[in-house]
Order: structure tokens, then sequence, then C-alpha cells
């Protein structure tokens, strides 16, 4: 089933509330390990102007803007207001009051022009948007070249062992925990987004398609997550 764009952002506004804690739960706090390996691998360094994709309440943006410091400029761009919200509440409240920009935009559509930023990071953003080669393409427009971006999400392992334990995990743990908040169906949509992601060497092809001269996909997690590194030339 096809779901659009202002399906996806009230999904999202649903859910912000609760998005935080459930994220420490469901993973037993290991999406704070895969976040910083992420960081990592966009390369942002001092000074940078960076881009937080899919921002949500602003875990990766925060990250980012300990990195870059004063002398940089970090964006966290998201569509839905609810969690905007929650990402500046969380910025305003830490020491120092990093000073991020929280921009309500379309992933698909970035109001910046061409070659932008040093550096991008982008979690749990790419398998939900409704045109995953539409923002791999917008991705690649506005980094500058010798950029780089980190892109992590959910994967389906290669391994059987694997795959059959994240098939559990969403269907005994992650949908009843939901369910108990009143998010059954926010939450059980996970499972079929993950059945149509595009896997590890698929998302390479379409980021070589989309213009990055580099792209390689590390899976992680015993491959149930991944993270897309690319590189624009
Ligand atoms: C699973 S959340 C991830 C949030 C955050 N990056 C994290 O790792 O906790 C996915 C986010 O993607 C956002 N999103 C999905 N499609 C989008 C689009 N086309 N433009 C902007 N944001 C989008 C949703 O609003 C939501 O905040």
């Amino acid at each position: 089933m096809m779901t659009s764009n202002s399906q996806v952002r009230a999904i999202f506004d649903r859910i912000a509330p609760v998005y935080d804690q459930l994220n420490d739960w469901l993973s037993l706090g290991q999406h704070r390990v895969w976040k910083h390996m992420t960081l990592k691998w966009s390369e942002a360094k001092a000074g940078d102007v960076c881009l937080d994709l899919c921002c949500g309440s602003g875990d990766m943006a925060l990250l980012l803007g300990r990195i870059v410091g004063a002398s940089g400029k970090v964006y966290g761009v998201d569509f839905a207001p609810q969690l905007l919200a929650i990402a500046q509440e969380r910025c305003d409240r830490q020491y120092g009051k990093p000073d991020i920009c929280w921009v309500e935009a379309d992933a698909l559509n970035l109001p910046f022009t061409d070659n932008f930023f040093d550096a991008a990071t982008m979690s749990y953003g790419l398998r939900n948007v409704t045109d995953i080669f539409g923002c791999l393409q917008e991705l690649h427009r506005v980094i500058k070249p010798g950029g780089s971006a980190a892109i992590l999400d959910f994967h389906r392992p290669s391994q059987p062992a694997a795959r059959a334990f994240q098939q559990w995990y969403l269907d005994n743990i992650v949908v009843p925990v939901a369910d108990q908040l009143g998010l059954r169906a926010e939450y059980a949509y996970i499972a079929p987004s993950l059945e149509r992601f595009p896997n590890g060497l698929r998302q390479v092809t379409l980021a070589r398609q989309a213009g990055f001269a580099i792209a390689t996909h590390y899976p992680i997690a015993s491959g149930m997550m991944g993270v897309l590194v690319v590189t624009k030339a």
C-alpha cells in the first residue's frame, strides 16, 4: 500500500510524545551507539555546516552540534512539526544552548542552495520518505563536492537466524509495547516498510545513480541495521 507524504507526517506527529522513550526501550539504548557510529562515518568536523535530514526529535542534529562547535552550523530538517518542537525544547535545555536551526521542510524539496553542506546525517529517515531515489538526488544536490553523508536505517539481515530474530523482535516486542501506548498501527508499519526498503547493495546502486561518486553500505548489529556512506565528487 502506498503511503502519501501527509500520511507519513501524521504518523510521526502522533508518535512524537513517546518517540524518544520508545526508541530507548525498544532498542535497549542501542540506537545511541548506532547514531554515534553514523556521526563518525559522516566525517563532520569542527567549523562545518551540517545537515541532519529527517531529524525528528533531534538526536543526530544535537550530536552534530557538539562536533561542529561555535564556528560551525547545524540545520535539522523534518516535516513533522510536533517532533521539531521537541527537538527545539531539547536544544534549549542543553548546556550552552547549541545554535541549531530547526527547519520544517520536505526532504524531497529542500530549501537550500546547491553545494551548501560540508556533511550530512540521516537516521531512520530514508526508509520513510515516499521517494528514496528522489531523496538521494536532493541530498546529493545540497552537499558540497568532497562532502559526505551517512545514512542509518533498519536493514534485513541476509543471515537466516538474524532475519528470523529481527522479525520475532518486531512482532513480539516492538508492536506489543507500542500497542500498550495506543500506537500499534504506527509501529506495525516498520516490518512492511523494511520489506520494501532496498537492501544495502541496492542502496549503493541507487546512491551511485543519484550522482554520488563513492557509496558503501556497512551492515551493523548483525545486519539488522545498516549505514549507507556516500561522498560527492
Ligand atoms: C523514524 S523518524 C527518525 C527521526 C530521527 N532522525 C531519529 O533517528 O530519531 C523518521 C522521521 O522522518 C521524517 N520524515 C519522513 N519523510 C519526510 C520527508 N519527506 N521530509 C521531511 N521529513 C520526513 C518524519 O517526520 C520523522 O521525523
